[in-house]
């Protein structure tokens, strides 16, 4: 098995744009631009985080995500193509949840494409669900996006033992509200 990396988990700064923007362009079809990471970056109000996650004095993840009242959504999350499959992504999605936790957010949701296996199955491990599809949400492509929801953030407290899926089970009836049902 893989060492575990370790990591430092920093707000995202200037000094990490350059890095940052690799993996953005290494990671989608349509990439974010320097300015739309500038204006988060230099952005105070209380409502959008960026957090980046430094190994070894290189930015190697990103995670950002928006908190309204109870609800937090993900905007943008990736891992450096090299450190993928490595525990990274669950490492950095785990202090968000956790962050947006600690902020009031009780619900979590996130748009994903339905080609994106990885993305899905570290949400699926994480507690989200799919709970609605978008048609053609990527202009892009014009791929569907499931939106993939946490309805209660305490479920993500017990992700590293086994109870944490019993827990899910048995509260499976539990869900989402939102106006697009599969
Ligand atoms: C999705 C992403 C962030 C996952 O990051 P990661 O650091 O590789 O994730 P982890 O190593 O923590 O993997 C956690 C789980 O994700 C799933 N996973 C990760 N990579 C996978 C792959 N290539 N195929 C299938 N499942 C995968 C597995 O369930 C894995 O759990 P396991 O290790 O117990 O099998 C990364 O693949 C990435 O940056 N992708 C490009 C950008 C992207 O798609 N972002 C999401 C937009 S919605």
């Amino acid at each position: 098995m893989r060492k575990k990396i370790d990591l430092e988990i920093d707000y995202m700064q200037e000094s990490d744009l350059k890095d940052v923007l690799w993996i953005e362009r290494k990671s989608f079809i349509t990439p974010w631009r320097g300015n739309a990471f500038r204006r988060e970056i230099e952005n105070d109000d209380d409502f959008s985080h960026f957090i980046v996650a430094r190994h070894k004095n290189r930015t190697i993840a990103f995670i950002g995500f928006t908190h309204v009242l109870d609800e937090a959504h993900i905007l943008t999350f990736a891992v450096h193509p090299k450190f993928r499959q490595r525990g990274v992504g669950t490492q950095l999605l785990m202090y968000a949840l956790n962050m947006a936790k600690s902020l009031g957010a009780k619900k979590v949701t996130l748009e994903v494409r339905v080609s994106n296996i990885p993305a899905q199955s570290l949400y699926r491990k994480l507690g989200f669900q799919v709970v609605a599809l978008r048609k053609r949400f990527y202009p892009d492509t014009g791929e569907d996006a499931y939106i993939m929801c946490i309805p209660n953030i305490d479920w993500v407290r017990d992700v590293n033992n086994g109870h944490f899926n019993n827990l899910l089970r048995r509260k499976k009836n539990m869900s989402c509200e939102t106006d697009i049902r599969l």
